[in-house]
């Protein structure tokens, strides 16, 4: 059916949210935005900055629940624990450069602090996998530069 929504998870990447320092607000922030855009948010997941466990989640989600797309937020940065990008790029059998190219571009019309986020976008399997930067602010603006795109590139992945 076309007409079914795409599937998604989402995945936060904050040693601090996660021991209970602050709260988490990044990750149902992108999920609240993905379901207001017609996504089905099957499930949201808080990690600390631990690159084997973000793998072996990216690979669950891509493998077994078959999700079209995860969306990770926060890990992107120089921070010596950021590896978002590395447990990404190394669960990926394509890479999709242009969608995390899309981020930094319009991002960088907002803050120049855009460039110093790694992010990368790749695919596994049938997954598109989108690393996002950590601020609620960030989840906000990129979703907003690339899910008019995401759409058509989700059809042809399924
Ligand atoms: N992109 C957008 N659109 N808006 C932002 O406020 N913040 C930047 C950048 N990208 C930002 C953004 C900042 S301050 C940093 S340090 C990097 O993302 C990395 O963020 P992360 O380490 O939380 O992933």
């Amino acid at each position: 059916d076309p007409d079914r929504p795409y599937t998604a998870a989402v995945i936060t990447l904050s040693d601090r949210a996660f021991s209970g320092v602050y709260e988490d607000r990044s990750g149902p922030k992108a999920a609240e935005v993905l379901k207001a855009a017609g996504y089905e948010v099957v499930e949201t997941i808080l990690l600390p900055d631990d690159q084997s466990r973000l793998e072996r989640e990216l690979e669950r989600l891509a493998d077994q629940r078959q999700v079209s797309l995860v969306l990770t937020t926060g890990g992107t940065g120089f921070s010596e624990r950021d590896c978002t990008p590395e447990a990404t790029r190394a669960v990926a059998d394509r890479d999709a450069p242009g969608i995390a190219e899309a981020i930094r571009v319009r991002s960088l019309a907002v803050t120049d602090h855009a460039m110093l986020s790694r992010g990368v976008s790749v695919i596994r399997k049938k997954t598109l996998i989108v690393n996002l930067p950590g601020s609620v602010k960030a989840v906000q603006e990129s979703l907003g530069f690339i899910l008019g795109a995401l759409d058509h590139g989700l059809g042809i992945l399924r």
